[in-house]
């Protein structure tokens, strides 16, 4: 089938959940953050994203910026950071401003110049991915932003999959799902979709009962893999 529909995961793929600890340990004003500023952003993205997930079978929704602080605070616990509000404030006010990728802006281009249809679907409140978007410069490249917000649950529930959909009125087969996040390309290809895997990291392939189609090690190849010579 052909692609018609590119759709990325935002925090991780198009956008550098590791940049606000990064930014503030490179700042010099919290020299305690020095030696901790990866550990911390790794325990913050874990916590943030098993609060989603309990969320979402427990039913008991919030937006996501709640659970980004629930992550935050308790990575701060974790490494020993908790009791500092103004450490905790300048991290807060950064995840509203995070780095993109370096490809992301030149990918998003060439897609956008192929006549291909691009959004967001993500977990991200309006407000959060509205801040990412304008401080990454790229709201120009896509027609839509989807928060999970318009259904009131996380991924990998299939409503959020629904909304792709719901907005370009196309097959899941027509789209090419990108996602950093092993469990959402997963569940991406499990619904349907074409899917990429970006795994900057080297992950091992999560063991779930479906498999992304290609695996990447950063956004390059995907104009190629959506069709586009
Ligand atoms: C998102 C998270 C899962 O943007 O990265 O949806």
């Amino acid at each position: 089938m052909t692609i018609t529909t590119c759709v990325f995961d935002a925090y991780g793929t198009l956008f550098d959940v590791s940049a606000a600890a990064r930014q503030v340990a490179n700042e010099g004003n919290f020299p305690q953050l020095e030696t901790t500023w990866s550990e911390l952003a790794a325990h913050w993205r874990t916590k943030q994203l098993q609060y989603s997930w309990l969320r979402a079978i427990s039913d008991a929704h919030t937006d996501f910026w709640e659970v980004t602080c629930n992550g935050l605070d308790w990575a701060l616990e974790k490494t020993g950071l908790n009791g500092d509000a103004d450490l905790r404030q300048r991290l807060l006010d950064l995840y509203w401003e995070l780095d993109a990728f370096e490809e992301v802006p030149g990918m998003l281009k060439r897609l956008k110049e192929g006549h291909m249809q691009v959004a967001i679907l993500s977990n991200g409140s309006p407000a959060m991915l509205t801040g990412a978007v304008q401080s990454a410069g790229i709201g120009e490249y896509l027609d839509d932003v989807l928060s999970v917000e318009s259904v009131g649950i996380f991924k990998p529930d299939k409503q959020v999959y629904d909304l792709v959909g719901g907005r370009f009125g196309c097959e899941p087969s027509e789209v090419l799902f990108v996602s950093s996040n092993g469990w959402d390309a997963a569940a991406g290809a499990g619904y349907g979709f074409e899917t990429a895997w970006v795994n900057r990291a080297g992950e091992p392939m999560d063991q779930l009962p479906w498999r992304p189609g290609h695996v990447l090690t950063d956004l390059n190849a995907i104009p190629e893999l959506a069709g586009l010579g």
